[in-house]
């Protein structure tokens, strides 16, 4: 009964995880990828305000205008790019939005490469629409960091799209504005198109984010409210598409979508104009908690080998503990109540790592390494 293309997609373990953490008692979460603060309060405010103006209709599927000017003004404030709103369009989540670059690029048997580790759900999106994945192994040795030529290997005649995410899950890791440059004429002197998943733009420690929409208009660029604003339940996000693509992905958008909540769109708008200092507050919590693992993980004796610059995750090497990952990540949930990620979950180069989500308030980060210091001092390497 069950189609082909969904037999193939993977589970995502790490809500997996969350399942099974749910079901036990006293866990602390260190497996999701869901920010803890609140949005900011004039977000709220906005949508409880049009929710009550009686903004609950469908809207055009490409998003409100008000919507899609604030968010080229975002460009142009963040990163002095120039973005007509013509070339926006408003999703439900960047998840959408990936589907919509998917199927607007790829067809059946073309090449989608991305690195591995990648986001879990990648290769899933390129299955979804008949695509094959090609991957770019990430090195720890190089701080996981993308090398174009390790990406020129992995393009072929076939090769539609390069999928790309910076700051990156699982690993953590900024891309230079150099390296997406270059990623960028690789990807037109192959006929290829960047798709580049910038969601955790905002939330970078030790580095700028630059956008690919600095190099090139010709990429597909994905973002969203979730992660910066802390409001992954909201469901709102949007892709930039170059002027070629903007009328294939606004009919796909509104065949497949119709259009994003109507009310949560002004809210949408508010959210983009929160006043940076937020950010910045909300950035250095992120930057304390993450050195408090980085701290811990170097204490344990496990190789991280690098410093995650981004996001809220790092992917730290358990190979020299007893089993494999998957047995590490069963151990610390059922002696010490701490809830990892299968590194697997994100590729196979990381099938020997656990990934670590600094998401959660630095006392249950203590608390999370105090758990796991007791428990990794009775485990024989
Ligand atoms: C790299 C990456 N892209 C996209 C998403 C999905 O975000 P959204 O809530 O905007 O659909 C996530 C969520 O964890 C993610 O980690």
């Amino acid at each position: 009964m069950v189609s082909e293309r969904a037999g193939d997609v993977t589970p995502f373990l790490a809500m997996d995880v969350l399942e099974r953490a749910n079901d036990t008692d006293d866990v602390i979460h260190l497996e999701v990828g869901e920010p803890d603060f609140d949005p900011p309060e004039r977000v709220t405010e906005t949508a409880v305000a049009s929710l009550r103006a009686g903004n609950t209709n469908y809207t055009a599927a490409r998003g409100k205008p008000a919507l899609r000017r604030a968010i080229a003004a975002h460009y142009d404030r963040t990163y002095g790019v120039d973005v007509d709103p013509d070339r926006i369009v408003v999703t439900p989540g960047s998840s959408p939005a990936l589907l919509l670059a998917m199927a607007a690029l790829v067809d059946p048997g073309d090449e989608v490469v991305l690195t591995d580790p990648h986001y879990a759900c990648y290769p899933n999106f390129v299955r979804t629409v008949g695509g094959r994945v090609e991957t770019v192994p990430l090195r720890p040795a190089e701080g996981f960091r993308p090398r174009v030529s390790a990406f020129e290997r992995a393009m072929g005649s076939e090769t539609r799209a390069l999928l790309l995410n910076s700051p990156a899950n699982p690993t953590g890791v900024v891309m230079s504005g150099g390296t997406l440059a270059d990623l960028a004429t690789l990807a037109a002197e192959h006929d290829a198109t960047p798709v580049v998943d910038e969601v955790y733009h905002g939330l970078a420690y030790d580095a700028e984010t630059h956008t690919m929409l600095e190099y090139t208009d010709d990429a597909v660029v994905l973002d969203g409210v979730s992660k910066r604003f802390a409001m992954t339940g909201w469901r709102l996000g949007w892709m930039v598409v170059p002027p070629a693509l903007v009328d294939a992905v606004n009919r796909l958008a509104q065949n497949l979508l119709i259009c994003a909540p109507n009310f949560v769109q002004d809210a949408g708008v508010a959210a983009l104009e929160t006043p940076p200092e937020r950010l910045d507050a909300v950035r250095e919590t992120y930057r304390e908690r993450r050195d408090l693992l980085v701290d811990a993980v170097a204490d344990w004796g496990l190789d991280l080998g690098y410093t995650p610059q981004g996001a809220y995750y790092l992917l730290a090497d358990v190979s020299d503990l007893p089993g494999d990952a998957l047995d590490v990540a069963d151990l610390f949930l059922e002696e010490a109540g701490v809830a990892v990620t299968p590194g697997v979950d994100f590729g196979d180069a990381a099938a020997d790592y656990l990934r670590f989500s600094y998401a959660t308030d630095a006392d249950a980060i203590r608390e999370a390494i105090d758990r796991l210091d007791d428990l990794l001092a009775t485990v024989e390497r």
